[in-house]
């Protein structure tokens, strides 16, 4: 497996005069790849269709000559003042019918053709003039779909593309009407034309309206993106395509953005996620100021590496304090340097940072580089430096296979955001704490999309909250040998945003059992469990048929946890004790050893390596922990941010 670092860079930005030099500074600091120009449609097109390519030809060149390898980005999350004057409705609209104005970034509807046509040309004569440009080795589509709340788009042009779409899913209006229940409220409709858009809605509009408002956006995020991959697919045949993601951001379906890129790259910024991504706590948030959440980083490497289909890069890094966090603390020296090795231990192929040198002006002239302003090393880049020098002599690793799966799925996200039925019904944070806890037992999870048909190489299977279920899914559970956890609220609805007819969790042959009611309940009302921990926020009731038994029952007598062959049904949402303790039993009958990690040490296997991480402000001894093996890289104990990459010893 290649390893590599890279760097995001704005020529645009900088004196001509400079550029040389940031070219050499850059290969002299182990960089290989730099990420271009995604912003940059203002200098590329002046004015409209006439093009300025020749300092981007300069720019490539010399970054190219210092053997650094470009990845050439769309400009299209940036369309300069011009194209509003050619295209006055192709804003996005907010919710309260705010047209979202002109001066920061994203300012467009993905549901706009004539903006999608003028993205579709910009890309053409990018990928016309730079795809066989021996120093381009890699495409990125626009930037960061999704960011600043960009999907839902309440315009006309999404008002117009909605109803086309939902005449083409369901071909009449009393399918519609049928499948969303239209007859509750009278909101049945005679014509597809009558149809609006889900918002200014009297009290809270029908879910089966906003779940398909939803898929309907994400929809044209795919198409968005998919027009720029066609055209610099034939016009750069050979170099991959890539999008960058942007985490804690599940607006739209990366699964089918990726379906159609050749990888993929997330945004990682651990310490403005921290404060505004993890759902921690003060004191979490206060002990891992400069660090990070241990798993979140861990979490969005493997949810990508699923988008990528086994590929991913990290395409911006953390470098230092950013701009747009509540605070903007300095990461412990050392943390540039744990937070790359992590993703290399998750298997990204590239880490690239953002950005190359401070911006003193504009919006993120707050946001550090890893060179300041003044062109001096910042912070981060001594970090930068170690991780190049140490990857020329660490050894190749291959990610190996992983034991464990967890289902993600955009759609549920979308459901329960639409109908959480109690205030703290986070699908995120569901997921996210299975995640915490196996990661705490030190275990390597893979993320599994809801379309997952291969479930055989893994020991234990979980699933949480899944919406609905996919037949593919169901088809590999039903000769699936490891142990699955499913639930709470997994199949509690048809793809149509009903109770389904046999009740949840809807595998009735697989699993006999009916979740007949649920209640939630306020965080400091929580349900006592028989043997240790609760039920916090969320429960279910549930009639267990003979097929299936009871495993484990709350305190007021009800079952908890019921299991059927391989399957293993939780009914209710277990605070972190109840799930650390139901986890374990669960890893131990599926054959999986458990270690009790502290919050802070984290471990990720990957084939003959297992790679440890301290994320803790002290040192810690991961020996203590039962992490033992000869040491490739690092020493016990490791200091504060440390790392060290062991032998691991093989059946
Ligand atoms: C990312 C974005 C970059 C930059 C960065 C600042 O979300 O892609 O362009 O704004 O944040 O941290």
């Amino acid at each position: 497996m290649k390893r590599a670092l890279g760097v995001c860079y704005y020529p645009e930005h900088w004196p001509e005069s400079v550029w040389a030099e940031d070219a050499a500074l850059m290969a002299d600091a182990g960089l290989s790849w730099v990420r271009i120009c995604e912003f940059a449609w203002s200098r590329l097109e002046p004015k409209p269709n006439s093009f300025d390519f020749d300092w981007l030809d300069r720019a490539i060149e010399t970054l190219g000559r210092r053997g650094l390898k470009v990845v050439l980005c769309t400009p299209t999350a940036t369309p300069p003042r011009w194209m509003l004057t050619r295209h006055p409705d192709m804003l996005a609209v907010d919710a309260g019918r705010r047209e979202r104005g002109f001066g920061s970034r994203r300012h467009y509807c993905f549901s706009h053709r004539g903006y999608r046509e003028e993205c579709a040309r910009i890309t053409r004569a990018l990928a016309e003039r730079y795809g066989g440009n021996p120093h381009v080795a890699a495409w990125q589509t626009d930037n960061e779909y999704g960011c600043h709340d960009t999907v839902l788009s309440y315009s006309a042009a999404a008002k117009a593309g909605f109803v086309a779409w939902l005449r083409a899913r369901y071909g009449t209006v009393d399918r519609l009407n049928k499948a969303w229940g239209n007859v509750f409220w009278s909101m049945e409709y005679e014509s597809f034309d009558d149809i609006g858009l889900p918002n200014l809605t009297v009290t809270e509009p029908n879910p089966a309206h906003l779940l398909d408002f939803r898929r309907y956006s994400s929809d044209q995020v795919v198409a968005f993106n998919k027009v720029q991959v066609e055209i610099i697919r034939t016009l750069s045949p050979d170099r991959p395509i890539i999008h960058n993601y942007l985490g804690r951001t599940a607006e739209f379906d990366h699964y089918r953005v990726g379906a159609d890129l050749d990888f993929a790259a997330w945004d990682s910024y651990p310490l403005g996620f921290l404060a505004e991504g993890t759902g921690r706590d003060s004191a979490w948030k206060r002990r891992f100021l400069r660090q990070g959440d241990p798993d979140f980083q861990a979490f969005h490497h493997d949810l990508y590496r699923a988008v990528g289909k086994g590929r991913w890069w990290v395409m911006e890094q953390q470098p230092g304090p950013v701009n747009w966090a509540p605070y903007n603390p300095a990461p412990l020296d050392g943390m540039l340097r744990l937070w790359a090795w992590e993703a290399f231990a998750h298997g990204a192929e590239a880490v690239s940072f953002f950005r190359w040198r401070q911006a003193p002006f504009a919006q993120e002239q707050m946001h550090t580089g890893l060179l300041r302003p003044d062109s001096v090393a910042a912070q981060g880049l001594a970090d930068v430096q170690a991780v190049a020098r140490e990857l020329a002599l660490a050894p190749e690793v291959d990610t190996g296979p992983v034991p464990v799966a967890l289902v993600f799925d955009y759609e549920s996200d979308w459901a329960w955001r639409t109908q959480p039925q109690g205030r703290d019904f986070d699908y995120f944070s569901l997921v996210f704490e299975s995640y915490q806890i196996l990661r705490r037992f030190g275990l390597s999870v893979e993320i599994l999309s809801p379309d997952g048909d291969d479930l055989s190489t893994y020991a234990l299977v979980v699933v949480p909250g899944l919406m609905h279920w996919r037949a593919p899914f169901v088809e590999a559970l039903r000769s699936y040998k490891g142990i699955a956890l499913i639930g709470p609220r997994t199949g509690s609805k048809t793809e149509h945003f009903s109770i389904p007819p046999t009740l949840p969790p809807n595998i009735p042959d697989l699993l006999d059992m009916k979740v007949t009611h649920v209640e939630t309940l306020p965080s400091d009302a929580p349900v006592p469990l028989k043997n240790g921990g609760t039920f916090k926020g969320w429960r279910e009731f549930v009639e267990v048929g003979s097929r299936a038994h009871i495993v484990e029952t709350t305190a007021d007598g009800h079952a908890a946890l019921v299991a059927q062959g391989a399957l293993r049904y939780v009914a209710g949402r277990p605070d972190r004790d109840a799930a650390t303790r139901l986890l374990r039993a669960i890893c131990a009958k599926a054959g999986l050893e458990t270690l009790d990690l502290p919050d802070g040490l984290r471990v990720r296997d990957a084939g003959r390596f297992r790679f440890v991480f301290n994320y803790e402000a002290e040192p810690a001894d991961p020996a203590c922990f039962g992490l033992t093996g000869e040491r490739v890289l690092g020493d016990f104990p490791l200091p504060p941010a440390g790392l060290a990459i062991l032998k691991r010893q093989l059946p």
